[in-house]
């Protein structure tokens, strides 16, 4: 059969089947093709489109010139479809294989400062003046980025390093609700669907932010979400995975605290921060350790979920079996994983376990003294530096977040006597 078209037409055509197939995922092209028939959802540009198809074929008038028929251009579209379909079929049954850990490099370093400068605060460092006595410490307020987290630092960077094609799949994580809101703010700024398995005890504030970040929420407990962390996989949930702490780039984003703390304090002997997965922990020390190698960098775990201080003691990555959960929802994980421990150990000193109580009296503390609102996880790297285990400073703890529903925040800051 030799039919022509017109031709603005068959290019018409041509550009609505690849923005088709850039917008669909995995074996939904028929769903995706009804839901695109009624509105319910819309194409990504052309630009986008072609510099997401996996393979190459002629397009526009090379494709749909005077030599090119319509039915060759219907035999490349059904080629190119059945390539795409084997393809995701083939990435279904193989799974990706992970990168290995490695350390992070200065350059790698540079880059996502420059990459995430518009989008991230570049946090003040203030002083905590608890007189003498008391070691000499400064606050890195993270709960000032536009998320209330550090993890926005981690997440547009992690977004910003995918390929384009890997982006408009669409993105998803696994959060307690900093990473996800993270995650959720870079996929809004570029344009893409955000999923977040988040765990179903987190704050309300936490998921109410998420949801109005756009990001599509699945509820689980919590067990489920740090096995599907393990997986790196959550039964339903499609799109590209954004893990939110064994990731290369994500930990990179981090790193660019590290740059900041010595340029605002260059004299500091250590710095103290929350550690969950392990994520911050390691991105604060690569880029301290590599500018500064004889620079303390501690981790900084509650009483009730302290697998990095096992482990240290341990000398291996740990399941922390004890594991109970509380009001610092954000960090203390339920086991190290073998790959954290593999990036944590070469560049951190060591995890400070302070009890619930102490937690409780650094947000106090961060209140009455710097009007600071910091949550569980925000407040573990103030209670560690106020042991003494890491000195007399000068210090630096990291206020990692500030989302807290506030009537929880005012019941914990309340002393006990009262
Ligand atoms: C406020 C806050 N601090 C610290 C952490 C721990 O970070 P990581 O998982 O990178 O160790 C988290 C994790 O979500 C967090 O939300």
């Amino acid at each position: 059969m030799r039919c022509t078209l017109p031709l603005a037409f068959r290019q018409f055509w041509l550009n609505w089947v690849l923005r088709l197939n850039a917008r669909c995922d995995r074996r939904n092209w028929a769903s995706c093709f009804l839901k695109l028939l009624s509105g319910a959802t819309k194409l990504p540009s052309l630009k986008v489109a072609k510099r997401a198809i996996p393979i190459s074929i002629p397009t526009g008038p090379a494709a749909l010139g005077t030599g090119c028929s319509t039915s060759r251009t219907v035999w490349m579209l059904a080629y190119h479809r059945a390539s795409c379909m084997t393809e995701n079929l083939r990435s279904d049954l193989v799974p990706k294989t992970l990168e290995p850990v490695r350390p992070l490099l200065l350059t790698e370093m540079f880059d996502a400062r420059r990459r995430i400068a518009k989008s991230v605060v570049r946090t003040p460092l203030v002083r905590l003046d608890l007189g003498p006595g008391f070691p000499d410490i400064h606050l890195k307020l993270e709960n000032l980025q536009p998320t209330n987290s550090y993890k926005l630092r981690g997440a547009v960077n992690a977004v910003a390093m995918l390929s384009e094609s890997e982006r408009q799949l669409g993105v998803w994580t696994i959060s307690a609700g900093n990473a996800g809101q993270g995650v959720a703010y870079a996929a809004r700024q570029a344009g893409v669907p955000c999923t977040v398995v988040a765990i179903e005890t987190a704050p309300a504030s936490k998921l109410e932010r998420m949801r109005a970040l756009g990001a599509t929420l699945i509820t689980v407990p919590y067990e489920a979400a740090w096995r599907a962390l393990g997986d790196r996989a959550y039964q339903g949930v499609e799109g590209t995975f954004v893990h939110p702490f064994d990731d290369h780039n994500f930990i990179a984003g981090h790193s660019t605290m590290g740059f900041e703390i010595l340029e605002d304090a260059p004299g500091t002997v250590a710095v103290i921060c929350a550690i969950g997965g392990g994520g911050l922990v390691t991105g604060i020390a690569s880029a301290l350790k590599a500018l500064k190698p004889e620079i303390k960098i501690w981790g900084a775990e509650p009483e009730t979920a302290a697998p990095a201080a096992l482990s240290f003691s341990m000398g291996s990555a740990q399941v922390f079996k004890d594991w109970k959960a509380s009001f610092v929802d954000g960090a203390g994980g339920q086991s190290l994983f073998p790959r954290m421990w593999e990036r944590i150990r070469p560049v951190v000193d060591g995890s400070i376990v302070v009890s619930l109580e102490q937690t409780k009296a650094a947000m106090r503390l961060m209140a009455e003294k710097v009007r600071v609102i910091a949550e569980g996880a925000g407040a573990l790297a103030l209670a560690a530096a106020l042991t003494g285990k890491a000195g007399q400073g000068p210090i630096v703890a990291v206020v990692s977040g500030g989302n807290v529903d506030l009537a929880k925040f005012c019941d914990l800051i309340v002393p006990e006597s009262k």
